[in-house]
């Protein structure tokens, strides 16, 4: 296909994930959605990079190796490569993995922060503050007094701690990342931080004013981008880590990527993604990512009091949902089930999301056992009875008023403002509406029952028609969430939608796809197994 189907460039983002641990449903669910995201936008045509990776500079790195007689070289490259496999089995699609500790990101960081020593923006200083040492960082005054002197995350005190560091001249952005985060325009840039709820916080702290921040470390024990012509400066973990997301793309191949489009991330990181983020790209005379989105977390009850509230899931809490658990749900109910569940259950918004296998498994009978999967094989089992396993005659103009109130056009565009919104359950329930329509219109016109009485036959092949091109349409939008199961349907309904993107660097053209009418008539239809079987307890 030719070019003109790159209208533009998408560029998405995960955060990188820290080589202490092993990959979780948090590392799961943020690149699941990312990945979510990058396939829309390929099935829209558009030329999509979407980078994840690993942050692998942190003191627990040197900690965690320690413990286990290991580098941290060794436990990182251990670990990167677990995050690799992890994706790789999830079918995440990403475009480039990158490694903090790869050269090609730390001369990048390197040549970024003597770009800030030279213009003042990084000095010399000393500083003294609360530590939370979980989280890799210092937690201002008065918040560390709101906070009782508590990480907020891991719930251990902060600790008092002093360095003589790099500082980044925060303070000289305040202005400008105020009006920035109010919605202004500032030299010509936007910078839009989501949800609401998560800037308006944002905000608050910025207009309460803000301190420069150290970006160097002593002490590191050789891990680390060293800082450049000081002796014993590392460059600070959350520096050199923000950096990738430019790093990566900064190159004469890809510069044309930047600015990212995107920054997925959870509510938890959104203070360096919101506010110390923008203001070094500002320093740097680069534009502003346009969009940070920080979702929410997946929470469960602890194991000793399941009354009690929810909380954020922690190993020492016993509450964490665990990759094993995640691949027993993909196991049993397939990858695209738990897909589906991450990404209509899941805490995108202000709110967090409790994990619970009971909604798993009434979240898939409802919608993908007894919505799409029945109308799948409802409707390929009466083309099979009475259309003799063809897809018949049917109106090609107008047929879809029969199966929607509202126009194609108005279905596509809402399916269009909930992905721009990162509103995948929205997206979801576009395409679900589309197969309760189809459902509808069965119910209302009872083919099975026209099928017999004479000369009915043209009648009973237009509803078959018009449900088997809705299935169609609802397929194309559900893809981004399911591939596998959508790809699988379209080998059963003859669509070489697949073969077309392959054939087109994976880039899709859902704008000339998801029209009315565009089912060839006498085309086989595969009844197959059912797409999501329906699950018994
Ligand atoms: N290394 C930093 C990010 C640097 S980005 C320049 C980091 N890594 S992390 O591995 O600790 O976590 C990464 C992400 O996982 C965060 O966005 C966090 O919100 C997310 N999650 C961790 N636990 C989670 C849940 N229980 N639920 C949803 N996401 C959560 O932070």
């Amino acid at each position: 296909m030719p070019d003109a189907t790159r209208e533009r460039d998408f560029y998405v983002t995960t955060p990188i994930y820290y080589v202490n641990d092993r990959p979780h449903i948090g590392h799961v669910y943020t690149t699941t959605v990312a990945d979510m995201l990058a396939r829309l936008h390929r099935l829209r045509g558009e030329a999509t990079f979407f980078l994840t990776g690993t942050d692998e500079h942190a003191a627990k790195v040197v900690d965690a190796a320690e413990a286990r007689g290991l580098t941290p070289q060794e436990w990182a490259d251990r670990n990167a490569a677990e995050f690799q496999a992890t994706f790789e089995r999830l079918g995440i699609s990403n475009d480039d993995f990158v490694r903090t500790s790869q050269d090609r990101h730390k001369t990048k960081v390197i040549g970024y922060l003597r770009q800030l020593i030279a213009s003042g923006d990084v000095y010399l200083g000393e500083y003294e503050g609360w530590y939370d040492e979980g989280q890799e960082e210092y937690v201002p005054e008065m918040r560390a007094k709101e906070l009782d002197y508590k990480s907020p995350v891991t719930g251990k005190p902060l600790v008092r701690k002093k360095e003589h560091n790099d500082f980044f001249a925060l303070s000289k952005y305040t202005d400008q990342l105020r009006r920035l985060l109010e919605g202004e325009e500032v030299d010509g840039q936007r910078f839009i931080v989501q949800p609401e709820a998560r800037r308006n916080e944002i905000l608050s702290r910025i207009r309460d004013g803000l301190n420069d921040v150290p970006v160097s470390r002593t002490g590191a024990r050789g891990w680390g981008i060293p800082v450049p012509d000081q002796e014993g400066q590392t460059i600070y973990v959350w520096i050199d880590a923000l950096f990738n997301y430019l790093s990566t793309v900064d190159t004469d191949e890809r510069r044309h990527l930047w600015p990212a489009d995107v920054h997925l991330i959870g509510k938890d990181i959104l203070w360096f993604h919101a506010v110390i983020w923008p203001a070094m790209l500002m320093a740097l005379g680069r534009p502003l990512p346009r969009r940070v989105y920080a979702h929410s977390w997946w929470v469960r009850p602890t194991g000793e009091d399941p009354d009690k509230l929810p909380i954020k899931m922690s190993k020492s809490l016993g509450n964490i949902v665990s990759l094993e658990e995640l691949d027993a749900y993909a196991a049993e109910f397939s990858l695209d089930a738990l897909r589906y569940f991450l990404a209509t259950q899941g805490p995108l918004g202000a709110s967090d999301s409790l994990f619970a296998g009971e909604r798993f498994t009434e979240t898939y009978n409802a919608d993908l056992a007894n919505t799409l999967g029945n109308s799948v094989s409802r409707v390929t089992n009466m083309i099979g009875r009475y259309c003799e396993g063809s897809v018949p005659e049917g109106d090609r103009q107008g047929g879809f008023g029969n199966v929607s109130e509202r126009p194609l056009e108005a279905v596509i565009e809402d399916y269009g403002s909930a992905a721009d919104a990162v509103n995948l359950s929205g997206m979801a329930r576009v395409a679900m509406d589309l197969v309760a329509g189809v459902d509808g219109y069965i119910e209302r016109t009872q083919p099975f029952k026209l099928v017999k009485q004479e000369g009915k036959a043209a009648e009973v092949g237009a509803i078959l028609y018009a449900c088997a091109e809705t299935l169609r349409l609802a397929s194309l939008l559900l893809w981004p969430i399911m591939p596998w199961k959508c790809e699988e349907l379209w080998r059963r309904m003859g669509l070489d939608y697949a073969a077309a993107m392959e054939a087109n660097g994976g880039l899709g053209r859902l704008d000339a796809w998801a029209r009315w009418g565009l089912l060839q008539p006498g085309t086989p239809l595969e009844k197959g197994d059912p797409l999501f079987p329906r699950h018994e307890g």
